[in-house]
């Protein structure tokens, strides 16, 4: 098997168990994956829940449609994170409850929307969050926004919209995604109650350690 289709495969695999555990419904969220020779991303209007391998889109070096079926129309959106971020494989774009509940309650231009709460949210997310202010979807005009905000930041909140999540790669993009739905979850069961967020040293030794 080469590596393109081990990738197709994953890339379904993880499709299915995103939209299993509910972090996608309908034909909501796409997936893309950097090749050495382009980008893998999920069709336009496909479920996560059923995708196949023979159908994802492929995009050459210049993101010219070449295989497959018609892509995501957020080509733009993770164009900007592939390109701001050479070091990531992969990108996850989700409307998963959540993290689109926190895109709802936070102001365009924030940094921080979700507190350190948990150490894996601090590893696979990092310091910032930034949120992005809304964009129709498939707006190209959100490219230069999301391009500008991810050189800093492994992941950005589109306001009214959901989260866009890099990765090294695919696997890592996939459980930073979770991570952040699961780091939103939390943040709003304990909206109002002193919990208790890491402290700004504890968040560093994190980061010097896994990040
Ligand atoms: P696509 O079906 O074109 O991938 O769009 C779904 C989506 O999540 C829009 O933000």
């Amino acid at each position: 098997m080469t590596n393109e289709s081990a990738l197709r495969e994953r890339l379904c695999e993880h499709g299915r168990l995103l939209f299993g555990r509910g972090y996608s419904v309908g034909s909501a969220g796409n997936i893309s994956v950097r090749l050495p020779d382009g980008v893998l991303m999920t069709p336009t209007n496909s479920c996560l829940g059923r995708l196949d391998p023979a159908r994802i889109s492929k995009l050459d070096a210049e993101w010219r449609h070449v295989s497959g079926d018609k892509p995501s129309k957020e080509v733009f959106m993770h164009r900007a994170v592939l390109t701001a971020r050479p070091e990531a494989g992969a990108v996850v774009h989700l409307h998963s409850t959540h993290a689109t509940a926190i895109a709802c309650l936070a102001t365009p231009g924030e940094n921080a929307p979700i507190p350190p709460l948990t150490p894996y949210f601090v590893m696979r997310i990092g310091r910032s969050l930034p949120v992005i202010p809304y964009y129709r979807p498939g707006d190209a005009a959100m490219e230069s926004a999301i391009h500008g905000a991810a050189r800093e930041a492994r992941a950005v909140l589109l306001a009214n919209h959901g989260p866009v999540v890099s990765g090294a790669s695919l696997d890592e993009a996939v459980y930073a995604s979770e991570e952040l739905e699961e780091a939103a979850r939390l943040a709003l069961m304990l909206r109002g109650l002193p919990a208790r967020a890491l402290t700004a040293a504890q968040v560093e030794d994190l980061l010097q350690t896994f990040g």
